[in-house]
């Protein structure tokens, strides 16, 4: 098998993809207006815990079943569970992943807009740039001719292949992509009054932490890592042997929490020192940005340079996904890689474009009380992901072999493992229990606190 398969070709390719896969929307749009509605620091220090002590363990799961099968996340289980339907899991992550495309890709869409409409400026009147957020959304044609054009770039890249299309874009675009938030986090620490938004970020007012604020904290810590879908599966079965699995994941996490505290950097002090309340919603990136870049010198090149790191981001993440169904529909079906993704792209463009719709002209179409967006958004994040980690670390911890579960960590014994039984200790109990937990309450089925 590993000689057939596409393999990655060096370490820093490895993980500059698997940080790629990482790092998205959930980093740069997501998590700067999450920290701003649920009170600053408090929020970024339960985030950071529940990356570091709950989610590390998970990744490292989610990395040993990969390179351990060397298949596509459904072979994964068929392999390393054969004869049982533990491959379930496998069929639930192609699902989630296509899910999540359904309306990450629409969102895709609107960064391109965005950067192009940067490059003409934006108005400074909040009503002007509230209608041009609300005008657009709603408008039957150019959302979707973006969200096509999003899901083509990141398509075509998928096409190339692990070596040759992925990992080598993810090596040019993920450091273009530090050196844009660096820069934008410069410029927003320089301006007068941004002290005040550095001090929201990292002085804790711990009676800002209800039930609330862990929920929202630890479903933004799972979604913005990726885990739960087949991603870090499907691209742990890409590497080889002599990859530390431990570090690889320690540093990943590591750099996704970086680059989320980086992005809140970027936005915050700027936010502060125009005065803005920061729990302003989802719109921060889309209508409050856009209004601070107005007043600034040189705010078109910081909002164009903005909006194409949100697109750099999000590429890099969607190219994940479509690699989990892509590498099923071509190790299962037996289609090539080029029909698999052409397959993908189908049906991605339809279900995206109701999507993208449902802001506008399917408005009153809803299932559930909700539009198409609303459903594909929350139907994977807030039941299919979880059901999906839960599941991951249910079978590493029980149903795996603790020693294959060593031998995988330590790459057959070439690598000490740091803190085993600890590991096992949150993948068997912590994990389990925690996610269910967070399950539960999600649905409205059990209320913690
Ligand atoms: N981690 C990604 C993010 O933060 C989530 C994601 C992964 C989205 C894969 C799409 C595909 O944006």
């Amino acid at each position: 098998m590993e000689k057939t398969r596409d393999h990655f070709s060096s370490q820093l390719g490895v993980f500059l993809t698997v940080v790629g896969a990482a790092v998205g929307l959930g980093n740069f749009w997501r998590f700067p207006y999450m920290v701003g509605m649920h009170g600053g620091a408090a929020y970024i220090i339960m985030y950071l815990l529940f990356a570091m002590v709950l989610c590390m363990p998970i990744m490292f799961s989610e990395f040993v079943l990969g390179r351990r099968s060397q298949r596509n996340v459904f072979g994964t289980f068929k392999v390393l569970a054969p004869g049982t339907g533990w491959w379930g899991i496998g069929i639930l992550s192609v699902a989630v992943s296509l899910c999540i495309l359904f309306f990450y890709c629409v969102v895709g869409g609107w960064t391109i807009e965005y950067a192009y409409q940067s490059i003409r400026g934006f108005s400074s009147d909040v009503q002007v740039l509230e209608n041009n957020f609300s005008t657009f959304v709603a408008s039957p044609v150019r959302p979707i001719v973006c969200h096509l054009l999003f899901l083509g770039m990141s398509a075509v890249i998928v096409v190339g292949g692990i070596k040759k299309g992925i990992e080598k874009s993810c090596k040019i675009l993920m450091p273009l992509l530090l050196l844009m938030v660096i820069l934008l986090a410069i410029r927003a620490l320089f301006l007068p009054g941004s002290m005040e938004g550095v001090i929201f970020l990292f002085k804790p007012d711990f009676s800002k932490i209800t039930a609330e604020t862990v929920l929202a904290a630890l479903g933004q810590t799972f979604f913005s890592l990726s885990l739960g879908m087949g991603v870090m599966i499907t691209y742990a079965s890409y590497t080889k042997r002599e990859t530390n699995i431990v570090k690889m994941s320690a540093n990943t996490c590591l750099s996704a929490v970086a680059f989320s505290v980086l992005a809140g950097l970027a936005v915050m002090p700027a936010v502060f020192a125009f005065g803005i309340s920061p729990t302003e919603g989802s719109g921060l990136a889309f209508i409050t940005l856009p209004r601070i870049f107005a007043q600034l010198p040189f705010g078109s090149a910081l909002a164009f340079i903005f909006f194409i790191g949100l697109l750099v981001a999000a590429v890099t993440s969607a190219i994940s996904s479509i690699e989990v169904v892509a590498a099923y529909f071509t190790e299962e079906l037996k289609w090539t890689r080029r029909t698999s993704i052409v397959i993908v792209f189908i049906v991605v463009a339809i279900f995206g474009s109701l999507s993208a719709l449902s802001m506008g002209v399917l408005k009153d179409v809803t299932l559930f009380g909700k539009g198409f967006f609303d459903l594909f958004d929350y139907l994977a994040s807030n039941i299919l992901l979880p059901i999906g980690g839960l599941l991951v670390v249910i079978f590493t911890g029980w149903v795996i072999k603790k020693a294959v579960v060593k031998e995988e960590l330590s790459s057959g014994g070439r690598y000490r493992v740091p803190f085993f039984g600890a590991i096992m200790f949150i993948v068997k109990f912590v994990a389990p229990v925690a996610i269910s937990l967070i399950f539960l309450s999600s649905l409205g089925l059990i209320k913690l606190f």
